[in-house]
């Protein structure tokens, strides 16, 4: 088992059922972090992940339910959060929508529309938001916290129908400077992590998604696609001491495809 160098901190973060997130989860755990999580569909599997990572890790651990096209009930799921725990250190803003809330917003140029445009924003940075927001007001408690918001080198680099997306990645990693700029006196830190194309459900989605992985691989000097756990380690490292200075910043993961 892995060391325990987070015993006593806790995690909350959004959409820790599959891919990204649920392999920060299994990381974080691995350390002894407790963890808060959030699920929209996938119930069954939160309960399984709560029951695996409780008993294989001996942390504490609580699924919510959420759906983060309603930023505001954020709010609802923290009361939740504070019925079982009684600090918060670190949150992840990881959750995405797929399907059919993103018509409109994952398609090309010509055939954007406003709604799936203005849905994939309130996912992404107005989620942020109010997630971060009701983070601070429980590190504040603590004397402090790290906050991060997962992000996507598509707003760096063009990628078929992610125009949606990508500039809303943009706008998100610009959201998480002006709240680094404002919590630092609070001795909170806020980041971004953003990750070239990972082989997860959302990349699967993808019409063209063989087609994407392969471009991928030629273009990373790596020669693979990242996995769900390539951005697991950036994730400990910026809630750790080790990155008590950075803030404000973001990470970029991305197998060198971004240069190519
Ligand atoms: N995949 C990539 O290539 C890639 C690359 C870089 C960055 N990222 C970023 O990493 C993050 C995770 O991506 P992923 O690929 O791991 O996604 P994913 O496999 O599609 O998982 C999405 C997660 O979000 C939850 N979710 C879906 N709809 C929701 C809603 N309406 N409200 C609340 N939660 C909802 C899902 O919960 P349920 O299981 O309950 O539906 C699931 O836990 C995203 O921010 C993404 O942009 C992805």
């Amino acid at each position: 088992m892995a060391e325990q160098i987070m015993k006593g901190k806790t995690l909350f973060i959004s959409g820790g059922t599959r891919g990204i997130g649920k392999a920060i989860v299994y990381e974080f755990a691995s350390k002894g972090c407790d963890v808060a999580f959030t699920y929209a569909s996938s119930a069954d599997a939160a309960i399984e992940i709560v029951a695996d990572i409780e008993s294989k890790f001996g942390v504490k651990s609580r699924a919510y339910k959420l759906n983060i096209l309603e930023p505001d009930t954020y709010k609802d799921v923290y009361k939740l959060f504070d019925e079982d725990f009684d600090k918060l250190d670190y949150f992840i803003s990881n959750a995405i929508i797929s399907g059919r809330a993103v018509v409109g917003g994952f398609a090309p140029f010509m055939r954007l529309k406003p709604k799936g445009l203005s849905n994939i924003y309130t996912a992404t940075v107005e989620a942020f938001v109010v997630g971060a927001q009701e983070a601070v007001k429980r590190m504040e408690k603590v004397g402090g916290g790290s906050i991060i918001s997962m992000s996507s080198t598509g707003n760096l680099v063009y990628t078929p129908n992610y125009a949606g997306h990508g500039t809303n990645k943009a706008a998100v990693e610009t959201m998480v400077r002006y709240a680094a700029a404002e919590l630092g006196e609070k001795n909170i830190r806020v980041n971004a992590v953003s990750g070239g194309p990972i082989d997860t459900d959302a990349l699967k989605a993808f019409p063209n998604y063989e087609v994407v992985k392969a471009e991928v691989v030629r273009r990373s000097p790596l020669s693979r696609m990242g996995d769900a756990t390539d951005l697991t380690g950036a994730c400990t490292f910026l809630c750790s001491d080790a990155a008590s200075w950075l803030t404000g910043q973001t990470i970029v993961i991305d197998g060198g495809t971004s240069f190519q």
